[in-house]
């Protein structure tokens, strides 16, 4: 019954086609390490997210007058309401711890280089619209920090010459931040960036199975047709796109040897989000700052108004250089060079592994500078700080530049042509 129902559907909408193609019959290198979990990850992340938000939807009142009591009342007397609240607050930290990583892994095998781009790009727009998504998020409670931390953000907007003042204006919806704000912020975090989010995804993973999946060694498992003897070749079946223009080596099918193996990487994963949301929602103060637990007061500035820690290395970088413009000049280069990464590398040879020393330590200083940077950017400004953060500003930049210069002609090891 099942077989004929299925042939139904295939006739009108190919879902068993596409279930081949980009699950059951794709071809994944063999090698995935710890580090490929964060793909997966995310994505269970995003379904959180949505899920839990539209719950949390159904009791918050999203108005200057109601949004504080609101969430208090989802916190009290909601059934469950401080599960959801907290599912969805923990997912919003997990959200980019899983990013960082997953950017991380990319960073190190090269996975943003020829012919993967457009994939990084996909990547870095998801980033971008991420970020936005947070940062309006954390208007929602209406909080103290809520309130002030929007003030500072969008003020920002107010250095930019002849039209800043007009932008700032224009993005607040009135002279001050209000409940206009909250309304327009409220519409663009449930609905507007979440569509972005996912359509955004979704292309994510299409150019992802376009071009097929890097791994930790950086070699290709696609090899020209006919250059493979069959006995050589993967012994799994796989869709007729990649065989008919491909010989496949060195993979597994994704289903059911990577959908298993993400499902450990889930378990390991629920343990520490439930244990933190369990036990430590406030993340320390990190993922719930003090301030929130007060209602938004536009008399009364907190004493160091400090974004969540996720946005940190950004905003270190915004607030160590002097100048307001230049800072946030700064600041949008920062993402900016990240986007401009597969052409900053001119490197051939894709994975830390075997590529030159200088790689190597380009790649820790960049994660130990981007480090300092994050924690710096939890803390009040002071005269070290500031100093210690342009250092760790200059790191930052470095890297690229740095890697523009010696990537090309780079005293690489060989490549193996196999996964061993
Ligand atoms: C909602 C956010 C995201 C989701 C759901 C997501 C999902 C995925 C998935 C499922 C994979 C394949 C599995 C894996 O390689 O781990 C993948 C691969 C990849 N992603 Fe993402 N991703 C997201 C954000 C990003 C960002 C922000 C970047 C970087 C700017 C990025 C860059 C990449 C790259 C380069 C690969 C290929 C890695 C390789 O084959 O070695 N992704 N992504």
């Amino acid at each position: 019954m099942f077989a004929n129902f299925m042939a139904w559907i295939d006739k009108r909408l190919p879902v068993t086609e596409a279930w081949n193609k980009h699950v059951g019959q794709y071809p994944a290198p063999k090698n995935f390490n710890f580090w490929y979990f964060f793909g997966s990850l995310a994505m269970l992340v995003l379904v959180n997210q949505i899920v839990t938000g539209i719950w949390l939807t159904m009791n918050y009142e999203p108005s200057g007058d109601g949004a504080f009591a609101s969430v208090e009342y989802i916190m009290r007397d909601v059934d469950y309401g401080w599960l959801l609240r907290y599912m969805h607050s923990t997912g919003a930290s997990a959200f980019f711890i899983v990013i960082y990583l997953h950017m991380f892994r990319g960073l190190m095998y090269g996975s943003y280089q020829k012919p993967r781009e457009l994939l990084w790009i996909f990547g870095m727009l998801i980033f971008l619209v991420l970020m936005a998504e947070a940062f309006m998020g954390y208007l929602l409670p209406w909080g103290n920090m809520s309130y002030w931390g929007a003030q500072v953000i969008i003020s920002l907007f107010g250095a930019i010459p002849v039209i800043g003042e007009d932008l700032t204006t224009w993005i607040r919806g009135d002279y001050v931040i209000s409940g206009a704000t909250l309304n327009r912020f409220f519409a663009l975090h449930v609905i507007a960036l979440p569509l972005v989010l996912v359509v955004l995804v979704f292309l994510h993973i299409l150019a992802l199975h376009e071009v097929g999946s890097n791994n930790p060694e950086g070699t290709d498992i696609k090899k020209p047709k006919g250059s493979v003897p069959e006995s050589e070749q993967s012994p799994f079946k796989y869709h007729e796109s990649y065989t008919q223009k491909y010989d496949i080596v060195d993979a597994v099918p994704f289903h059911p040897y990577y959908s298993v193996k993400d499902i450990m990487g889930v378990v390991g994963f629920l343990l520490l989000f439930c244990w933190v949301m369990f036990f430590a929602p406030e993340g320390g103060g990190y993922f719930l700052e003090a301030p929130n637990f007060e209602p938004a007061n536009g008399l009364k500035t907190p004493e160091h108004i400090v974004p969540v820690w996720y946005f940190g290395p950004f905003y270190t970088i915004l607030r160590v250089i002097p100048d307001k413009l230049l800072g946030m000049v700064g600041m949008f280069a920062a993402i900016g060079m990240l986007f401009a990464l597969p052409w900053f590398d001119r490197g051939t040879v894709r994975s830390f592994r075997y590529r030159s020393k200088w790689h190597l330590l380009n790649l820790i200083q960049f994660s130990v500078c981007f480090v300092i940077l994050g924690v710096l950017g939890t803390m009040p400004a002071s005269d070290l700080a500031n100093l210690v953060g342009r250092i760790a500003s200059l790191g930052y930049f470095g890297f690229f530049i740095a890697l523009w210069f010696y990537s090309k002609g780079e005293d690489t090891k060989p490549v193996p042509e196999r996964i061993s």
